[in-house]
């Protein structure tokens, strides 16, 4: 796609999509962050010191942040059979990229953190909530259902993950604070495509509102309970729970869908 001058935000809105759903923009986006970093993060920097109930406490986290990755990676290249449009496959391609490499990036953050089969770690460590979760979003995968999938991959996972990241950079160590910067800006990328195509969704067929609230109440009690057991694993007070509940409520709330 050629370069355009100016904002994209004053293209027509189908350039605008044309524009933002494009391998070309999405390679901009990354190639801005992520040159001159090795498994998501500056070569050069230094690693701290950690204790070893902390450097055991980020294990636990990480192995979690595996399985919601794992979940958006096998749910989002699930989804591109189903996207109902060009747009949505190719945005759902460069999604597939971004999950692939946050993957690998937190297991190899776990091998550096002396992990020696971070995938046998995953297993023994991932919350059983969050497991569910991953199980219910494949299940709408496979049961083709456009919508609920969407609201479940592109607004709740990545609505959860956003706030849990965004908290968790703030007083990580210096090099997974990289990782986790890095991954925030994909993240808030997927969670642009998720409410767009949602609304759009919805304001086309605002009876399927109903059906979509029902999903989005189930699968809250899971993002609610993985909450509790992330904050419970990173050692944070109580009352960011709560801070990170509502982030999550702000970020849903936002298309207009009351569980
Ligand atoms: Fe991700
Ligand atoms: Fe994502």
């Amino acid at each position: 796609m050629p370069q355009r001058p100016g904002d994209i935000h004053d293209l027509d809105p189908q350039d605008f999509l044309e524009e933002v759903h494009s391998f070309e923009f999405w390679f901009q986006a990354v190639e801005g962050y992520l040159s001159g970093t090795t498994w998501g993060h500056n070569p050069a920097t230094k690693e701290e010191e950690l204790s070893e109930g902390d450097r055991d406490q980020l294990i636990s986290v990480l192995c979690n942040y595996c399985v919601g990755e794992t979940a958006a990676l096998e749910a989002s290249s699930g989804l591109i059979a189903i996207a109902p449009n060009r747009l949505s496959k190719v945005f759902l391609s460069t999604q597939v990229a971004d999950e692939g490499r946050h993957l690998e990036v937190f297991l190899h953050r776990l091998r550096e953190l002396g992990v020696t089969d971070p995938e046998a770690e995953v297993e023994k460590r991932a919350s059983n909530s969050l497991k569910l979760f991953k199980k219910r979003l494949l299940e709408l995968v496979e049961s083709k259902d456009w919508e609920a999938a969407i609201l479940a991959q592109n607004v709740i996972l990545e609505s959860l993950e956003f706030a849990v990241f965004h908290n968790h950079s703030r007083d990580a160590d210096p090099v997974t604070a990289e990782v986790l910067k890095g991954i925030i800006k994909d993240e808030r990328r997927h969670i642009g495509f998720g409410e767009n195509e949602l609304g759009r969704c919805l304001s086309g067929a605002p009876h399927n509102k109903t059906r979509i609230a029902s999903i989005r109440k189930e699968l809250d009690h899971l993002v609610f309970d993985t909450l509790h057991q992330t904050i419970g694993h990173l050692g944070l007070p109580r009352s960011d729970e709560d801070t990170l509940g509502r982030l999550y409520l702000e970020s849903v709330d936002r298309l207009g869908i009351s569980g």
